[in-house]
């Protein structure tokens, strides 16, 4: 080998890292973006990239491309590490191609998407891409396909987490929505079907880009986007925060951090933070951070049906799943989108052997026609079916209100919760005191000369037997029955005595879950 031959090859390269031209990367950052290989230097471990696939083309001739070739076609790929635990990339360019997907651009991905699943390791998809290859025709949406089918094939094996950088529309967004975890940029990244000049012809609406699936579109109304991040070094920030609560693979556990927080602390607030009035809120944040280490929390979904609060934290350094009602939305009701939001999320932490802590207070089920029409029984069936399934340790706490239906789904013992709390203050019945004597004392009521008074009487009466937690733990449907400043240790000395739980659910091809 001459050092001609060494020349040569650091020519290829440096021409590679030039994407599509100095014109169009500033292009780029002039719109507020990175460029693909910026934002891999960002999100990885410095010096830890490795570039797999600089030197691919793509194969096509049609339109001209066969004079317009550009090393990587458009995607960068490889493996790095964050926070020293490896991972697989890809980063598509946007300068090259609009960051088109080609047949060989695909075909990247693919090949470190196999690796992945081989090694047992994430996969982060940074996309920017204008979608199929127009040119290329069908052997772009092949490449879409094969993409989709090992977004299928991984999902719940190796997490897959997808930020959105730049444009993701057509078919190219139900990569991202197989993944576990969608991460977008407000303002510079959208995701829709069909874009706004398609829905101004086939529904007469004017919307604009942002409006139909920018990331505040998405972390609100649809829920398809997790988190909207505010600039995409948070984005990117996201990423590695989400990525420390999550295991590599599905058969290893995920990382303990030693937060440095008092295992056995104890904090006297949460002895009055719930209100003598049964019916008035209160923020389950404020029991959620005063419970785990050192307060951090990190919600998912935040913005998406806040009645039910789900994300990750820590116990005694050990990564938790927390799904909980939040009393002070809706009163914590349980509705279609909070059903779905809290089963997408207790399948994510059981396929990752994620230990479950529940803090309940939720008055039932949302009534109503619109709720009806729409499916609440489908899909508030999806959470009990979530729960019901799901092997990982499983602690629940009630705080306050577990009435009807929503008493059994959310982690309650006879789904196999494996440890059960609730503090004195909690009220497990069939439903609130008011309507349930409205129902069994009808006639009584009515014949009473002073019904208020009545109502009033046969309240106290139903509350003194069942709103409160002892008929449930004579039972043996609550464990303990505990004061809530101890809630911390007690949760901390529940997973310990879990941790090493083996549970499992009968052999099958997979479920059917009520979709
Ligand atoms: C080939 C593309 C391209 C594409 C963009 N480019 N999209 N090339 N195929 N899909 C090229 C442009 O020609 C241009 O090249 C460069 O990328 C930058 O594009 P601009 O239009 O100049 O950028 P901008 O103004 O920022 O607009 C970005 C854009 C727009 C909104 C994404 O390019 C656009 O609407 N593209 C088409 C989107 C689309 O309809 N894709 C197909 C979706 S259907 P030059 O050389 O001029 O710089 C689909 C099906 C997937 O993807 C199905 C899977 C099952």
């Amino acid at each position: 080998m001459s050092s001609q031959d060494i020349r040569i090859l650091q020519e290829r390269r440096k021409n590679a890292l030039k994407g599509g031209g100095q014109e169009r990367i500033d292009d780029q950052h002039k719109k507020g973006k990175l460029t693909a290989r910026e934002r891999l230097d960002l999100l990885l471990d410095p010096g830890s990239f490795e570039e797999l696939g600089m030197f691919v083309r793509h194969r096509s001739s049609d339109f001209g491309l066969d004079k317009n070739k550009i090393p990587g076609d458009g995607v960068v790929t490889g493996f790095g590490t964050i926070n020293g635990r490896p991972v697989a990339v890809y980063s598509q360019d946007f300068t090259v191609f609009g960051g088109s997907l080609s047949e060989a651009h695909a075909e990247k991905i693919c090949r470190v998407m196999d690796h992945a699943l081989k090694v047992g390791i994430p996969v982060i998809g940074l996309n920017d891409s204008g979608g199929a290859r127009i040119q290329e025709g069908v052997v772009s949406l092949g490449g879409y396909a094969d993409i989709f089918l090992r977004n299928t094939l991984a999902s719940g094996v190796v997490p897959q987490i997808s930020a959105i950088m730049g444009p993701c529309a057509g078919g190219a967004v139900y990569s991202p929505a197989i993944t576990d975890f969608v991460v977008m940029v407000k303002h510079t990244s959208y995701m829709f079907v069909t874009g706004p000049n398609v829905v101004k012809t086939v529904t007469h609406e004017d919307v604009s880009f942002e409006d139909l699936g920018g990331a505040t579109t998405h972390a609100t109304k649809s829920g398809v986007a997790h988190f909207a991040a505010e600039n995409e070094g948070e984005c990117l920030e996201t990423i590695k925060k989400l990525l420390t609560y999550l295991p590599s693979n599905n058969v290893d556990d995920p990382p303990r951090v030693n937060m440095g927080d008092d295992v056995g602390r104890m904090d006297e607030r949460l002895d009055t933070i719930i209100p003598e009035n049964p019916n008035k809120p209160y923020d389950m944040k404020e029991i959620i951070r005063a419970v785990v280490d050192r307060g951090e929390f990190l919600e998912v979904h935040e913005l998406f049906a806040p009645n039910i609060i789900v994300g990750f934290a820590r116990l005694d350094g050990f990564p938790i799943g927390i799904v909980a009602n939040q009393p002070s939305v809706l009163a914590g009701v349980l509705d279609i989108d909070s059903s779905i939001k809290g089963a997408r999320f207790v399948r994510t932490c059981d396929a990752f052997n994620i230990p479950l802590v529940v803090f309940e207070d939720v008055p039932g089920f949302l009534p109503g026609t619109d709720q009806e029409w729409r499916g609440i029984i489908r899909n508030g069936a999806k959470l009990l079916y979530a729960f019901c399934e799901a092997t990982v340790p499983r602690i629940t706490v009630i705080t306050r209100k577990a009435y009807g239906g929503a008493y059994d789904v959310m982690n309650s013992k006879h789904i196999r919760g494996d440890i059960n709390y609730a503090w004195p203050s909690a009220e497990i019945a069939v439903m609130g005191p008011k309507g349930a004597v409205e129902i069994i004392f009808k006639k009584e009521i009515a014949a009473s000369k002073d019904k208020e008074a009545a109502v009033a009487a046969k309240v106290a009466e139903y509350r003194e037997k069942f709103a409160n937690p002892y008929v449930a733990a004579e039972r043996g449907y609550i464990d303990e029955v505990i004061i809530p400043s101890e809630t911390r240790p007690k949760l901390i000395k529940a997973l310990k005595f879990l941790e090493n739980k083996v549970d499992s659910n009968p052999k099958k091809k997979h479920g059917n879950i009520p979709l």
